[in-house]
């Protein structure tokens, strides 16, 4: 079976989004210092973007998470493997996120992040995959809602490769 790559979300898009989404967020946390916590390691190339859209003075962390077991499906159950680094204890903190799915990543990271007490937490994921979303929670930034598809690209993977594709996109076997 041949694959092909196919454009679900061209680049130019996704960058005009992103400058829509960091504007917005500058706009609600004015006067402010945000954290940004990036989920690795999917989120780091929309982090990067997302981060030098948000004109405010913020800091950067990172923690990693894994919830899949083989290439697509989720396996449940969500295993931290590196927390932050630095407290958030009393910040404003914006959780970065590339995708929601099920949404059991995020109730988990929510849950964790809460017991730092941070003063203020809040979601922003670039794609949201709304039919498949098992879990109620408030998104409060979201980049685009796409149907049920497996993804990959700008930051994106599928068994750890095409990340670095600009776009996002879909694998089509032929
Ligand atoms: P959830 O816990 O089911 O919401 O899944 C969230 C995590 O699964 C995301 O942070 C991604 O790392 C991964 N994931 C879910 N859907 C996709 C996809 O279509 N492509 C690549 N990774 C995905
Ligand atoms: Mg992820």
């Amino acid at each position: 079976m041949a694959e092909k790559l196919r454009t679900l979300i061209t680049a130019h898009r996704i960058q005009r989004r992103v400058r829509a989404l960091g504007a917005e967020i500058a706009r609600d946390y004015r006067g402010q210092e945000l954290v940004l916590v990036g989920i690795l390691k999917g989120s780091f190339i929309f982090m990067a973007d997302l981060a030098r859209a948000i004109h405010l003075p913020m800091t950067c962390e990172f923690l990693r998470v894994s919830s899949y077991g083989d290439g697509t499906t989720s396996s449940g159950s969500v295993r931290l493997d590196f927390d932050l680094t630095n407290s958030i204890r009393g910040r404003h903190v914006l959780i970065v996120e590339d995708i929601v799915d099920t949404g059991m990543t995020l109730r988990f990271l929510l849950r964790h992040l809460k017991l730092s007490r941070p003063a203020s937490l809040r979601i922003c994921t670039l794609l949201h995959k709304e039919e498949r979303t098992k879990v109620k929670m408030s998104l409060d930034y979201v980049g685009f809602r796409i149907p049920d598809k497996f993804v990959i690209g700008y930051g994106l993977d599928y068994a750890g490769r095409y990340r670095n594709l600009p776009n996002v996109g879909f694998i089509e076997k032929t």
